[in-house]
């Protein structure tokens, strides 16, 4: 016969081509998912295969040696370059001459799935709004008057099959120097939102771009902007940071930026220039730190709250200072990441803002839904992400319910005597020994615990600077398990709690936690006032979840994720003790990173992704607590550690 059977794996397709079919052309045909940058001209290595012979039962084929044709002039050309690993082949040159089986590896995959660090996370699809593509354009000719980009285009649509697609001013300055320098092969970062949609150019490059694509997933929040910079081919974080939010000098938390917005003229503007700055120096840092070109990144997601939303577009978040909370827009925003000001990344660089639910309710609790997903739960699951505001949703498929709690800032480490981001140097993990009341201490950036051989010299490298966000959680609940603080919040002194440690400070107690020295850093103490901070943190937490939990009509759930920024991942007792969050078996507390960053990496690495969250928001109900009498009344009773009148028998077990 002339054709020959062709079983692709993993993916089990199978059909029949005509002998001398190139791999590359016989995955296409059967809707195999082998990738490709350079249109099968053997350059890239994106399309490489691993054919495996002999006989399958399995399949009910038995594979020759001359299943493959030789390895040909360009595959050779490519080997002695740059090296192909044993048993693999250029899929767009080794064609096919006999009954087949072959093997896609995970990172010729186009759609490749990226495992999330929790276990029970849906892994990530790839399939980013923008790819690199390369293609051979027809020199111009005289008698055929047409412009450079017709040409572009002409051959994106005959080699790729793309669309007409548009090209911003500075990549139209590009364009031409681009084809000549490149002998009319280019690589053209191609930016297209959804199958329909009208495709972009983003950049352009002579001949073979070798290097990445990449996108910023940018968590905003109001005391903490955390970025990670993520390759959109494999969809790796390459790289992540975070610096506080500038806008802190103009009011702790929301509602003072709001009323900082309203008292002073072109207060609004301020703010937004001062983020715009700071979004800058962070991108500008990243890409330095990654040894990433700051051109190579070509889109921006965003997640943030309704103010930090629209301050960040440049809108008065005035409205959102009072009743009935009106947005702006509560609808995604799909923009050019140069009308947000940012200019430290590809000029022509897109962003992408994800839906707001409501008032309150911001593009942050979005995030959360898309990447805990409760509205696919068939259990009732609350989440809560904890920031300087908490993000909560509580549902499963039937409904899913969401509000924001203004917990302040104490969680994230501000507020506290010694508290610091989540950043080397911080604490972020306390123990303390319930009969002799001594602590000991992890340090971010360091491995060992305070009280391990060798931590001194091994925590130079950081020093001691503060604590942190799960750092003050975990100690101020080992304080309350260890009896240095009664269930009112009170810290006892060194004769009521027989440990040296608590220490007078003015008319209150400290404790103490570590001792500064030159080279460990300042004393560090969780004070009475700190106590405080966290009980009304954690107090406006536990009444945002008991609202929802009101309007669920249940007094219980049956399981809880804990997210946040942090720091180390909070440990379900050490939030329960605290009373955080409802009684719950502790097996079903799971502590779950950064929630809202991670939704921000969704859907920056899935275009799919993005759809579907703007979907599902429509579905969320959004509760507004301050509106709510009860909430008051539930934030009064959560006070106490863990609670006044709740029981938590989960945590007497
Ligand atoms: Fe680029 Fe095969 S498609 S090397």
């Amino acid at each position: 016969a002339d054709d020959a059977l062709v079983i692709f794996t993993p993916s089990g397709k199978r059909g029949r081509v005509p002998k001398g079919t190139a791999v590359l052309a016989a995955a296409r045909k059967l809707g195999v998912d082998l990738d490709s940058v350079c249109g099968g001209r053997g350059i890239c290595s994106k399309c490489q295969v691993a054919p495996a012979y002999g006989r399958f039962a399995k399949h009910g084929v038995t594979v020759a040696e001359d299943a493959l044709s030789p390895v040909n002039a360009v595959e050779r050309r490519y080997d002695e370059k740059r090296g192909l690993k044993p048993g693999r082949r250029l899929g767009c040159q080794a064609t096919i001459e006999g009954d087949a089986v072959i093997d896609v590896p995970p990172e010729s995959q186009v759609h490749r799935q990226v495992v999330r660090k929790s276990a029970d996370a849906r892994p990530i699809v790839m399939d980013p709004a923008t790819r690199a593509l390369m293609v051979e354009v027809a020199e111009p000719d005289m008698h055929e008057p047409t412009g450079d980009l017709e040409r572009l285009n002409r051959a994106l649509a005959a080699q790729w099959g793309v669309r007409p697609a548009s090209a911003p001013l500075p990549v139209l300055a590009g364009l031409q120097p681009a084809l000549r320098k490149g002998k009319w092969q280019v690589t053209v970062a191609l930016h297209q939102e959804t199958e329909d949609a009208a495709p972009r150019i983003l950049d352009i490059w002579p001949g073979f771009y070798e290097g990445g694509l990449y996108g910023l997933a940018i968590d905003l929040g109001s005391t903490t902007i955390a970025a990670h910079l993520t390759d959109l081919v494999t969809g790796t974080v390459k790289h992540s940071a975070g610096i506080m939010n500038p806008q802190i000098r103009f009011g702790e938390d929301l509602m003072s930026r709001v009323s900082y917005s309203m008292m002073h003229e072109g207060g609004a503007g301020e703010m937004t220039a001062a983020v715009r700055a700071a979004l800058n120096d962070l991108a500008r840092e990243i890409a330095a730190e990654a040894g990433v070109e700051p051109r190579a990144i070509v889109e921006a997601v965003f997640v943030c709250n309704p103010v930090m939303h629209h301050l960040l577009l440049g809108i008065d978040p005035v409205e959102l200072g009072q009743a009935p909370f009106a947005l702006a827009t509560s609808d995604a925003l799909r923009l050019g990441a140069a009308e947000l000001g940012l200019d430290a990344i590809n000029p022509a660089a897109r962003a992408y803002l994800l839906p707001c639910i409501a008032g309150h309710v911001g593009a942050d609790a979005a995030a959360v839904a898309l990447a805990e997903a409760p509205d696919k739960s068939d259990d009732l699951v609350l989440i809560v992400d904890v920031g300087t505001n908490a993000e909560i949703l509580l549902g499963n498929r039937a409904r899913v319910l969401a509000c924001s709690s203004p917990t302040g800032p104490a969680f994230e480490g501000a507020q506290i005597s010694s508290g610091q981001r989540a950043a080397p140097g911080a604490i972020e993990r306390v123990e303390i020994d319930p009969a002799t009341k001594e602590p000991r201490f992890k340090v971010i950036g360091c491995d060992l615990w305070s009280d391990d051989p060798g931590f001194g010299a091994e925590v130079e490298k950081t020093g001691i600077t503060g604590i942190c966000g799960s750092g003050i959680i975990e100690a101020v609940a080992e304080m309350r398990m260890a009896g240095l603080v009664d269930p009112s919040g009170l810290i006892g002194s060194a004769e009521q709690t027989g440990s040296p440690r608590c220490e007078a400070d003015g008319r209150t107690h400290a404790y103490r936690i570590h001792d500064g020295t030159e080279a460990g850093g300042p004393r560090i103490t969780v004070t009475q006032g700190d106590i405080r901070a966290i009980q009304l943190a954690k107090s406006a937490l536990y009444a945002g979840a008991r609202l929802l939990m009101d309007r669920m009509e249940v007094d219980r759930v049956d399981r809880i994720v804990l997210a946040g920024a942090f720091g180390a991942h909070i440990s379900p007792k050490h939030a329960m003790v605290l009373g955080m969050i409802p009684d719950a078996p502790l097996d079903r507390v799971r502590s779950a990173g950064n929630a809202a960053g991670t939704g921000a990496r969704i859907a920056l690495c899935n275009r799919a992704a993005r759809g579907a969250i703007e979907k599902t928001v429509k579905a969320i109900h959004k509760v507004e607590t301050a509106v709510e009498p009860r909430f008051q009344e539930h934030f009064v009773a959560a006070n106490a550690l863990p609670h006044a009148t709740a029981p938590f028998p989960e945590l007497a077990q």
